[in-house]
């Protein structure tokens, strides 16, 4: 047997952080990313980038799930602390969650064992934001900024000697020959290719804006029925709405027009900021995120797949400790074969 030969098909956030991943735990294994998008053409790069799981984020037990969030938590913040914190587009950011709604729509236990502060807030921060705000939580956690975190992660890809290939991947049969085994991180498209039809769209848009006259929005706000201002290095994004099973990826004026009469609502001085532009995306929503090896019957031989799919609106939060994950499973697959190889 000669180097192992790994293929990692698709490049948003959750296959550019199990190449990496991959990477480091197989230094001297050939690895290629394969993905007909990249950058900006993906879902990915549209995402807020907030690390802040939502509780209908589910793994296969509540353990794991636990587990890729801290373990995600970490990696970023490994990032975050290093001198390429501004290449990579990691950095720390803090804010308010409020609701009129119900106390439990402000908490959230996933977050509140891993990040530096999650309290709830006083009552003077409650009259921060218009609207008369019932329950409110103030929290300090981490967002990445795919436009830059994508096209740095694929340069030390690259500087660390993988490879990438641009191509549509009609038939994972069609990697069989290359690649001793595949992750299959294709976000959406695992519904075309693979047919799995418990992948749903969850339709998203967001409006990026830049304050010229309010630079004093430091802090991220959270509001009811999907209303949140992030503000980022390049901008503010205002956001946002959730349409199951919703294909279209035209913007849509009243969505448009909903997002600002909300954000508005919220901050107020949001209106003197300028436009810089809309996005579209479809989150890969799936009840359960699929993160486990197969063997596929391709007629010849057991070919070797490991899922990772069906992040849905929590990509970004959880795709480093998805693909710790995945890559376990590439080690069990490839020791399995080395067994095999000796008998
Ligand atoms: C408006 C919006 C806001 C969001 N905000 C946040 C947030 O604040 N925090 C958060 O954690 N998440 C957020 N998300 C969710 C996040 O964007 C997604 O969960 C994440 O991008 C999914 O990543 P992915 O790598 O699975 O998919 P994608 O980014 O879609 O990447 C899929 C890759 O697979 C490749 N591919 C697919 N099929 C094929 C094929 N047949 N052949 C070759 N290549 C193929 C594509 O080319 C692409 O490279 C948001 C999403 C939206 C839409
Ligand atoms: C996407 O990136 C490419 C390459 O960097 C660039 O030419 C293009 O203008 C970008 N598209 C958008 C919509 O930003
Ligand atoms: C979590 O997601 C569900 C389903 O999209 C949504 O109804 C709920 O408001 C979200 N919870 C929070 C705290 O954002
Ligand atoms: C990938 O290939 C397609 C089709 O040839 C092309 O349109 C696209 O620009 C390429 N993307 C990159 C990042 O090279
Ligand atoms: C790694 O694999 C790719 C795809 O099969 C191949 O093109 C490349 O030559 C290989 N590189 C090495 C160093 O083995
Ligand atoms: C990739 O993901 C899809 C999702 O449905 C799954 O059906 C498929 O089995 C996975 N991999 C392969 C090789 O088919």
């Amino acid at each position: 047997m000669g180097v192992l030969r790994v293929g990692v098909l698709g490049a948003g956030v959750v296959g550019v952080t199990t190449a990496t991943e991959l990477q480091s735990q197989f230094p001297t294994a050939n690895i290629t990313i394969i993905a007909d998008k990249f950058n900006n053409e993906t879902t990915s790069e549209v995402a807020a980038g907030i690390f802040r799981p939502n509780l209908s984020f589910t793994g296969p037990t509540p353990e794991i799930t636990s587990q890729w969030i801290r373990d995600s938590y970490d990696y970023y913040d490994a990032i975050r602390s290093s001198e390429e914190s501004a290449r990579a587009g990691v950095s720390q950011i803090s804010g308010y969650l409020f609701s009129k709604v119900d106390e439990s729509l402000v908490k959230n236990h996933l977050l509140e064992k891993i990040v530096p502060v999650y309290r709830r807030t006083t009552k003077e921060e409650l009259k921060l934001c218009p609207g008369n705000w019932k329950y409110g939580s103030f929290f300090v956690t981490l967002v990445t900024e795919c436009t830059k975190f994508l096209p740095w992660s694929l340069a030390r890809f690259e500087q660390a000697g993988g490879k990438i290939v641009n191509k549509t991947i009609g038939n994972i049969k069609e990697l069989e020959q290359s690649f001793d085994i595949v992750v299959n991180c294709t976000g959406l498209g695992a519904k075309y290719i693979f047919s799995d039809h418990q992948l749903v769209p969850i339709r998203g848009q967001v409006i990026k804006v830049r304050i010229v006259h309010a630079p004093w929005i430091k802090t991220f706000f959270y509001g009811d029925s999907d209303t949140y201002i992030i503000p980022r290095s390049d901008g503010v994004i205002l956001g946002g709405c959730r349409h199951y099973d919703s294909y279209d990826m035209n913007i849509n004026k009243y969505d448009s027009a909903a997002i600002r009469e909300r954000c508005f609502k919220m901050v107020p001085s949001l209106q003197k900021a300028r436009f810089i532009r809309e996005s579209v995306g479809l989150r890969p929503h799936r009840s359960v995120v699929r993160v486990e090896p197969e063997l596929l019957d391709t007629g010849f031989t057991k070919f070797k797949i490991v899922h990772n799919y069906g992040h849905g609106g929590y990509g970004v939060t959880s795709a480093p400790g998805t693909a710790k994950h995945a890559v376990k499973y590439v080690r069990d697959l490839h020791s399995s074969s080395s067994v095999y190889s000796k008998l």
